[in-house]
């Protein structure tokens, strides 16, 4: 119950690459994938940018190099660009169409020009779910771009790639095993609690040459202790860690993957049920497509409609009888619903709309 999954020769590191070969199974990724399950998406990026960042560094120098995603993306990419020592002005936000999806015309204008100026692109970040409206990236022509202009492709999936167990949804998820790296979190949309995030990177050459640099204290023995495949601390920055994959197998174990599937599949259907409930009513507007789990809206105030609508979640929230956050869409305050929980019914969902409208209704 206290093991150090750092390395060694014991169970912690098999069951942790058991966790990490189903994931890379169910993602479409290749079995000779390595990953870690980490503290969250946050870290799993930073792993996966990292290992793009060194494979660039043997040809490139470090101020040359420039990213891109798009402008809808995850602050923790600009936060992994800044640990690891590439400035954020590096990381190209590309702008996005009416769908909130990357504009690929765009992408592709930035990076000739990038060429042109003699930078080199080292990584294209893709979508699978953005955290303002769930929008997905077309991943499939992301890989394209990546492999034909030889950069380094990772996807952002912290939430959206587990719509790859949707029957309905998985289709949009369509070149996500073509990425070089993907990061995701078991505690989000596949139920785990906190904290357990998911790093894949497909060239596992790669992966241990970022991070693998044994000194003499940590010495490889073919028997004892310093036994064992698979270290840990061979493939991201930590030495001493929890033993965090063995909640998300037990939890894979007793549930399996269609459980996981079904809150998947009846949170997105709940959230086109909450959509079409925002079109029902005269006072609320939807201010995003719902391609996935999140439904972002509005009340229609006359006056003050940021503030009312920053009020009302805030209003909504105290009361304790729903948690949606606020996101800005197109520059105006939404009221955004993130529903990932598995105990969420439609009649949760009526009672959040009713109480926006008797919120709204009372500040007018
Ligand atoms: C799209 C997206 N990327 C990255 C993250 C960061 O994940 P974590 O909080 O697990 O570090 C989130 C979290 O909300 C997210 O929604």
């Amino acid at each position: 119950m206290n093991v150090n999954s750092g390395g060694r020769n014991h169970i912690a590191p098999i069951i942790e690459q058991q966790v990490i070969k189903w994931s890379a199974n169910i993602m479409g990724m290749p079995n000779s994938t390595t990953g870690l399950v980490t503290s969250g998406t946050s870290m799993a990026t930073i792993i996966a940018l990292k290992v793009a960042r060194d494979r660039a560094l043997e040809l490139h120098d470090n101020s040359t190099l420039v990213g891109y995603t798009s402008e809808q993306t995850h602050n923790c990419i600009a936060k992994a660009f800044d640990l690891l020592g590439i400035p954020v002005s590096a990381l190209r936000k590309v702008p996005c169409d009416s769908n909130f999806e990357i504009d690929i015309k765009k992408l592709e204008q930035t990076i000739e020009k990038d060429i042109s100026n003699n930078l080199h692109p080292f990584t294209l970040i893709g979508n699978a779910g953005t955290v303002n409206t769930g929008s997905i990236d077309n991943l499939d022509k992301l890989a394209d771009i990546a492999h034909k202009n030889d950069i380094w492709y990772h996807i952002d999936g912290a939430f959206g790639s587990a719509a790859i167990l949707s029957k309905t949804a998985q289709h949009r998820l369509k070149g996500l095993g073509r990425a070089d790296s993907i990061a995701f979190d078991f505690h989000k949309w596949w139920q785990v609690n906190y904290e357990a995030g998911c790093v894949l990177i497909k060239d596992h050459i790669l992966h241990k040459k970022s991070f693998a640099n044994r000194p003499e204290y940590l010495k490889y023995y073919e028997e004892g202790l310093a036994g064992g495949d698979f270290w840990a601390m061979d493939y991201g920055p930590e030495l001493s860690r929890s033993f965090r994959a063995l909640k998300v197998w037990v939890h894979l174990k007793s549930h399996g993957i269609a459980q996981i599937s079904n809150v998947v599949e009846n949170n997105i259907s709940q959230a086109q049920y909450l959509k079409s409930r925002i079109e029902a009513e005269n006072a609320l507007e939807l201010l995003a497509p719902v391609p996935l789990n999140i439904c972002c809206f509005r009340y229609k105030f006359q006056s003050n409609i940021d503030t009312n609508n920053s009020l009302i979640v805030l209003k909504i929230q105290e009361s304790g009888i729903a948690a949606p956050s606020t996101t800005i869409i197109d520059g105006s305050t939404a009221i955004r619903v993130n529903i990932t929980n598995h105990r969420t019914t439609v009649s949760d969902l009526d009672l959040l709309v009713n109480s926006v409208l008797k919120t709204g209704r009372s500040l007018v």
